[in-house]
């Protein structure tokens, strides 16, 4: 579904990606994990167009995404739930929700607002207050649920966990697992790796621009590499 190779990308004289290369099936579900500044949030950017790759190629469903504008890719149903989830505070819950369907461009919407709050039933509860009184979980759910209805083929999510607690941790991992399920194609970053190795088939690790590891989730959890350096401290 997704063929990534030796993409490269820099902020002036900051290399960010230095030659990465990936694929991804349909169906998958795989993390992508490394510490800060590896240039995970980056990788997301340039896959789904919001940071422009100074070299490499992107192969989505056949087509060449490398020079498409972001715009025109989340229509491909190439959708990306940003890091720190980016949603309008001063919008209310539905609001958010709404702005999700611009991403349809020409495509049939598949999954409504009420299959959002079905999945998140907070939201529904919550769905006319203003997004910003959200606490960071519930925010996290909405950004998720405002990509979800923009109907994804591939969904990208940049450290959804972030500043979660890990009861609410275990609830958006839960929920993308379901989604995953019912045939959801899933790449996610995370800094939190017992639980990304722990949620997935397949993982990468980035490290300084570079792709240091791959392979199957479960066999990474084991990897006296991976322990050593991204389970030794993690607590959830
Ligand atoms: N807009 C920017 N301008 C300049 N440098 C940037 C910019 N965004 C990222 N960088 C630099 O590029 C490198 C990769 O950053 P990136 O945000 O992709 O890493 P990350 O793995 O997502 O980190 P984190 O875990 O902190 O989110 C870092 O050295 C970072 O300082
Ligand atoms: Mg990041």
């Amino acid at each position: 579904m997704l063929e990534i190779g030796q993409l490269a990308a820099s902020y002036g004289g900051i290399k960010a990606l230095n030659g990465v290369s990936l694929s991804i099936r349909r169906g998958e579900i795989v993390a992508m994990i490394g510490p800060n500044g590896a240039g995970k949030s980056t990788l997301l950017n340039c896959i789904s167009g919001v940071v422009r790759a100074s070299g490499g190629s992107a192969v989505f469903n056949g087509v060449d995404i490398s020079r498409m504008p972001a715009h025109r890719i989340s229509r491909l149903g190439l959708l990306q739930v940003p890091e720190g989830r980016q949603i309008l505070v001063d919008l209310t819950v539905e609001e958010n929700l709404q702005l999700g369907f611009l991403a349809l461009g020409s495509r049939a919407s598949k999954l409504g607002l009420d299959d959002v709050f079905d999945l998140f039933p907070i939201l529904r509860e919550r769905r006319s207050q203003r997004a910003g009184d959200l606490s960071g979980g519930q925010q996290q759910m909405l950004a998720i649920g405002r990509a979800l209805v923009g109907n994804p083929d591939l969904l990208l999510l940049d450290e959804p966990s972030l500043g979660l607690s890990p009861l609410i941790t275990d609830q958006v991992f839960g929920a993308l697992k379901s989604l995953n399920s019912s045939g959801l194609t899933i790449l996610v970053v995370e800094q939190n790796a017992l639980r990304a190795l722990g949620s997935t088939q397949r993982a990468y690790i980035l490290e300084r621009g570079r792709i240091a590891l791959e392979g199957d989730s479960a066999e990474l959890l084991n990897d006296r590499r991976v322990v050593e350096h991204y389970l030794g401290s993690t607590t959830s």
